[in-house]
């Protein structure tokens, strides 16, 4: 059978084999095949999903698209995170830099913005001069000088999830179990970790809304990572209000400071600490996961995270002063506040809309190759459960020349809702061990 008659196969509810996954992955790569059969075999596991066999052998065909990377020589345990992406998600910043000042090695391949959650590739980009894409040799350089890098795929690194990932973007084939988890497991198996600590996210703000969907992503992820004898745990948290206060790319690495200085908004530095425990306890950096929490707090606290995100930030070209000095970052030197409508228990009817709050103020890419603009999103200054008063400033918007002002003002007007009786629950829900 054809690779295109294997897409059709597939898109009328068949299972791809293991030569068709890889044959599919060589001839997109290799330029045989264009977007439009790539978008069709999106569509299809899109829509029918993938068994287990078939999954295993379509991640591995992914990870197999480009270098595995190992660590001869290098002391530390390997360690990372990644987060299946929600709204104001910026807990990779703090937390590299925080596990390297606690002595791990941190190979972090991300990803950008892909549907309406921002990615860390494009937040950390906001930086001046930095950038995220980097060759394999300059990779092993920064992690044996500073322990510590934040880098996309390339054409050498999971290519075939940098083409995947982007086409998903563009297409909005996003919210799908094998896509997602294939994509982050072919990035994360490519690093050649010893532990890995995954966030899988739901509620209206990830991509995964439905806990039941939530569930299943997050035990698919574990059992893939498990078959491939990588020690994993998953954090299952909520996301039904933005990570933080923060929504934009500059905001966001504004945020990621604050943190760093042991200051800014509790859920995050929650998360980051919560995180960053297990992974120290993983990579045998810490008695137990109590002790390694108490040792991100500190990297946080006494500016050893804050120094060695600077020279991660150094190392990969940008502009390392914006630790010590903030207004470095690109602005847009407009803000609008955003008042309540009314008075009452606050509750958000649909927290994905504060994501497209951002793409409405040109902070988000409506095509492949279309620009972000770094400095425009939005900083919410209220939390779920808040009582508030009708006139009380509920968020800041920082916009470009006016532009998508009007449509994110009606976005949050439609969003926002009063005395609904739901209570936000906590941040971190559950946890699954490999
Ligand atoms: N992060 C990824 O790397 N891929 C996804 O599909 C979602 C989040």
């Amino acid at each position: 059978m054809s690779i295109l008659e294997a897409i059709r196969a597939k898109a009328a509810g068949g299972e791809l084999s293991a030569e068709q996954s890889r044959g599919f992955i060589d001839a997109y790569l290799g330029g045989e095949l264009g977007d439009e059969q790539a978008t069709e075999l999106l569509a299809a596991i899109f829509e029918h999903g993938m068994v287990t066999g078939e999954l295993v052998a379509w991640t591995e065909a992914m990870l197999n698209s480009g270098e595995l990377l190992s660590w001869p020589g290098l002391e530390g345990p390997i360690l990372d995170k990644h987060s299946t992406g929600g709204v104001g998600d910026k807990a990779s910043l703090p937390l590299a830099p925080a596990l390297a000042a606690c002595g791990a090695k941190v190979p972090m391949i991300s990803g950008r913005g892909l549907g309406h959650t921002g990615g860390t590739l494009d937040k950390l980009e906001a930086i001046p001069g930095l950038s995220t894409s980097l060759s394999v040799s300059r990779l092993r350089e920064i992690m044996d000088q500073v322990g510590v890098v934040i880098a996309a795929q390339t054409e050498t690194l999971v290519p075939a999830d940098r083409r995947l990932y982007a086409l998903r973007d563009a297409t909005g084939y996003v919210a799908s179990i094998p896509l997602i988890a294939s994509s982050i497991l072919s990035k994360k198996l490519a690093e050649g970790l010893d532990a890995l600590v995954l966030d899988v996210k739901f509620g209206t703000g990830a991509t995964m809304v439905d806990p039941a969907d939530g569930e299943e992503l997050a035990r698919t992820m574990l059992a893939l990572a498990g078959g491939c004898g990588l020690s994993t745990t998953v954090f299952q948290t909520t996301m039904d209000q933005p990570l933080g206060c923060a929504v934009g790319h500059t905001l966001e690495v504004d945020e990621a400071l604050e943190c760093m200085r042991g200051e800014g908004p509790d859920d995050l530095r929650e998360l980051v600490v919560t995180l960053g425990g297990a992974l120290l306890s993983a990579g045998g950096l810490c008695d137990d996961e109590v002790a390694g929490q108490a040792a991100i707090g500190e990297a946080l606290d006494d500016g050893r995270a804050r120094e060695r995100f600077a020279a991660m930030i150094e190392a990969q070209g940008g502009e390392g002063g914006v630790t010590e000095n903030p207004g470095l970052l690109p602005r847009t030197g407009n803000t609008s506040v955003w008042c309540s409508p009314a008075s009452g228990v606050l509750d958000l009817a649909d927290c994905r809309e504060l994501g497209l709050v951002v793409a409405d103020l040109g902070g988000a890419r409506g095509a492949e190759t279309r620009e972000i603009d770094p400095a425009v999103g939005l900083r919410w200054l209220c939390r779920l459960g808040d009582e508030v008063q009708a006139g009380d400033a509920l968020a800041e918007i920082f916009y470009r020349d006016g532009s998508g002002l009007a449509t994110a003002e009606a976005r949050l007007g439609r969003v926002v809702r009063f005395d609904t009786g739901r209570t936000p629950g906590p941040l971190v829900l559950g946890r699954l061990d490999s």
